[in-house]
């Protein structure tokens, strides 16, 4: 097959290297990828939500599979564009998109379905918001209710700190016309849960932890996430059958149920409570960072997987490898504010691991920043703490002036 990669960060990079080690695959493109991912497929500078480019690209070149990784490509469509034209795309209609891109959907599916989340309503009046917080105990969670970048989600711990994010979202319409949920505040470990699905069949990928905050100790703002690993010691097998069981399944059942069923990654969000496992939100995407130190670990053919689960064929059963791996986030110093890019990369000869490029790119010869989470070390062992101590010990190797990492993976 040849295969077009759609995305340029490090959970591309990790589909093109899973995708590259397949029977099935002839040549595979990334638009637009990344330095890295330059050295296993062949780039191309179109930008992930040009539809239309991509389109006329992969008619040209008799692409047979597309994979998509971003989310913003398939809010736009790019799923619905593609089957219209016959062409076989791993990724999710418009339509289904919207598990993730309006939370407002995703909270109503849960509660028709009694999949087990935090309980919440909608509103688009701020004082009707305001008056429904006060009767709640604090914290409250306020979700913007579509796309924000990240930064939808305020955890108010006051009435003053809530009534400023709803004048905000509400009123001063920070991220355009639209509603709040506000939903009760839970606590717990968070996990994500991705798996394959088809309709109602639903493959299960091994689980992940992501490490969202910028700083050690989980200090510091909100992040695209700073590292991830796998397996989870704190996940029971009743946890994970709980999950998938409960939340997974019935998710995926559901959205069938709602006419826009899922061809592609729905991942699950997911915090260990102490009165149970609940959904903190879905994604309609592979996890970025989660997809680096998940994908390595599949020994089944992955173009033959992703072809089957794009085209409602028969998924081949999947054998993963349980090899505990862990994955380190080096990003540039300001990340998640403003950055600068540029600046020179040497990744050492005794380097000696995986290293997925999530923003980077090749500038006269040189490797460069390019983004604001810029490498991903990734590293295997017997155990986790040997799998981390090897991964640091990657990272020693790499010299670059402007990157930060958390040392608490
Ligand atoms: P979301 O974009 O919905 O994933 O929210 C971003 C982050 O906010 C999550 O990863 C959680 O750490 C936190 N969060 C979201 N909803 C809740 C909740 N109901 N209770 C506690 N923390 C939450
Ligand atoms: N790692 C969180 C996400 O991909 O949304």
């Amino acid at each position: 097959m040849n295969i077009l990669v759609i995305g340029g960060g490090g959970r591309e990079h990790a589909i093109v290297d899973v995708l590259s080690r397949s029977k099935r695959t002839e040549k595979i493109y990334c638009a637009p990828g990344n330095a890295g991912i330059a050295r296993q497929a062949e780039c191309v500078p179109l930008k992930d939500t040009d539809v239309e480019g991509l389109l006329a690209f992969a008619k040209e070149h008799g692409i047979d599979l597309t994979v998509v990784g971003p989310e913003a490509a398939l809010a736009a469509g790019i799923v619905n564009r593609f089957r219209a034209e016959g062409l076989a795309v791993f990724g999710h209609t418009q339509a289904a998109t919207r598990i993730e891109s309006s939370k407002e959907f995703a909270k109503q599916l849960m509660a028709e379905h009694d999949i087990p989340t935090a309980a919440y309503r909608a509103f688009n009046q701020y004082e009707d918001a305001l008056e429904y917080v006060r009767n709640r105990p604090l914290p409250a969670v306020i979700k913007y209710d579509g796309l924000a970048a990240g930064k939808g989600v305020i955890i108010a711990q006051t009435m003053d700190e809530a009534d400023a994010a709803l004048r905000d979202m509400l009123l001063d319409a920070r991220f355009g016309e639209g509603r709040v949920v506000i939903e009760d505040y839970l606590e717990g470990p968070e996990f994500s849960f991705m798996c394959f699905v088809n309709g109602d069949r639903v493959y299960p990928m091994p689980l992940a932890q992501d490490h969202k905050r910028a700083f050690d100790g989980d200090k510091g703002p909100n992040t695209g996430g700073m590292g991830a690993y796998t397996p989870l010691p704190f996940i029971t097998a009743e946890d994970y059958e709980f999950a998938l069981q409960h939340i997974l399944e019935p998710a995926a059942r559901a959205m069938v149920s709602e006419g826009c069923p899922l061809t592609g990654v729905l991942y699950g969000g997911l915090m260990k409570t102490k009165d149970g496992i609940r959904v903190i939100e879905f994604n309609a995407r592979f996890g970025d960072p989660e997809t680096e130190v998940v994908l390595p670990l599949l020994k089944t053919d992955a173009a033959e997987v992703f072809y089957a689960v794009a085209t409602g064929g028969d998924v081949p059963e999947l054998e993963w490898s349980d090899k505990p791996t862990v994955g380190v986030v080096m990003a540039a110093n300001g990340y998640p504010a403003a950055y600068n890019k540029g600046f020179a990369i040497d990744v050492g000869s005794q380097y000696d691991g995986v290293l997925y490029h999530m923003g980077t790119r090749m500038e006269g010869g040189q490797l460069v920043t390019n983004g604001g989470r810029v490498l991903m070390a990734v590293s295997q062992a017997d155990t986790l703490d040997e799998a981390r101590e090897k991964v640091y010990k990657n990272i020693g190797h790499i010299r670059c002036d402007n990157l930060f990492y958390r040392h608490d993976i």
